[in-house]
């Protein structure tokens, strides 16, 4: 199988991140600070010390501002459903996952905020225009880091203080650029950073963080045992353990860890490099002979990760997903095709309801497995479906 759904789940693993889960997997794997023993204190130490990875890494404020989650999803409900309150006005854009659309259109349609949807243009927000849509009412902007259908990078150095100096709270959706775009919490004021831990960090499915900045106050999200401090009667105010009820996923962030300490020893940009240097070979086969296929979005390099969607020549007789399906059963080829949980972006560009074809490489893939797929692509407007 040639995979290239990286921006779905990234696969493979490193191999450091295997050995790590069958190592902890067979002899630490207790229930982290619930009982006093030594496997459960050595699981304990597993989630610490994975939480002091995640702040070097990203440069946080402090170990215990990580709150680890289900997966991205999570991380944003916690964020979002934790900050806004009745009356607030909140400002996303058009290029958002529905993790962060459906919960926010859901308390639109509640009557519960006013909601303002930038629109991007080729792929990118306007920092001007977030500026004028903030207003004092203005509670939380929630925005993609990296848009997960174009693999276009937003400018969140420029965005961030603008939204500072309005008063409101910055919610950073980092799904796509966790592990290939490098942020740095302190020189950039973001107040609530979430994002999986499978995709770019190599963690296993199942995992995911949030990153609480001090100046965002989180309702509590889930109450529920937290191993220390059970004569209290509420969800204890400290973090992580107030956004942390129930046992918490330590195999998957013991994978998770490592893989940060790979992607931490390689650095981010080899492996954006990586990525978007095969995705440059499918730009070229567009541009030169690519027989009516289109690039969605504005193609740069510079400010790309490894996500592409492709519109085929005439999606009428090549629906994606049947291009899909015949990339995976007639070539061993796995991508993406549809709407990619992003149905605003698709609208924009005009691919509502079918989709296009997205192409994510990850840091395992060659260039003759791209050129394999740009073989494939070609036989298909060929007519060889
Ligand atoms: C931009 C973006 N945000 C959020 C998510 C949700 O992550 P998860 O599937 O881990 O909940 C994804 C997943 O594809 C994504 O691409």
């Amino acid at each position: 199988m040639i995979y290239l759904d990286n921006a779905a789940t990234s696969f493979p693993k490193p191999e450091p991140v295997y050995q790590a889960l069958d190592r902890f997997a067979r002899s630490h794997l207790a229930n982290p600070g619930r009982s006093g023993h030594r496997m459960a204190t050595e699981a304990e130490r597993t989630l610490d010390q994975a939480r002091h990875t995640l702040n070097r890494f990203f440069n946080g404020e402090a170990p215990e501002r990580w709150v680890f989650t289900l997966n991205g999803t999570d991380a944003l409900n916690i964020a979002m459903k934790g900050a806004i309150n009745p009356g607030d006005h909140v400002i996303t854009s058009d290029l958002e996952h529905n993790s962060i659309s459906r919960p926010l259109v859901a308390m639109e349609l509640g009557g519960m905020i006013s909601l303002t949807r930038l629109a991007s243009h080729d792929g990118y927000l306007d920092p001007d225009e977030l500026r004028a849509a903030l207003s004092p009412k203005t509670r939380l902007v929630a925005l993609t880091h990296a848009a997960n259908v174009l693999g276009t990078v937003q400018p969140i150095e420029a965005i961030a203080p603008i939204v500072r100096e309005a008063g409101a709270l910055l919610l950073v959706d980092a799904a796509q650029s966790a592990g290939v775009v490098p942020i740095d919490l302190r020189a950039t004021p973001i107040d609530l950073l979430a994002f999986p831990g499978h995709k770019a960090l190599y963690g296993p499915t199942g995992t995911g963080a949030l990153y609480v900045g001090p100046r965002a106050d989180l309702r509590v999200w889930r109450e529920g045992g937290t191993g220390g401090d059970s004569k209290h009667p509420v969800q204890p105010e400290e973090l992580p353990y107030r956004l942390e009820g129930g046992t918490p996923n330590v195999l998957g962030v013991a994978g998770l860890a490592e893989g940060v300490r790979w992607v931490a020893d390689r650095g981010p940009e080899a492996n954006r490099a990586h990525e978007v240097g095969l995705l440059q070979k499918v730009i070229d086969w567009v541009e030169g002979n690519g027989d009516g296929w289109r690039v969605a979005g504005r193609w740069d390099p510079a400010t790309h990760v490894g996500a592409l969607s492709l519109i085929p020549p005439d999606p009428e007789a090549f629906p994606s997903q049947d291009l899909a399906m015949a990339l995976d059963s007639s070539h061993g080829i796995a991508v993406r095709a549809g709407l990619h949980c992003a149905p605003y972006i698709h609208q924009a560009l005009g691919t509502f309801p079918d989709g296009t074809l997205r192409l994510s490489p990850g840091p395992f893939n060659s260039a003759e497995e791209i050129e394999t797929l740009l073989r494939a692509l070609t036989e298909m407007t060929a007519g060889v479906l």
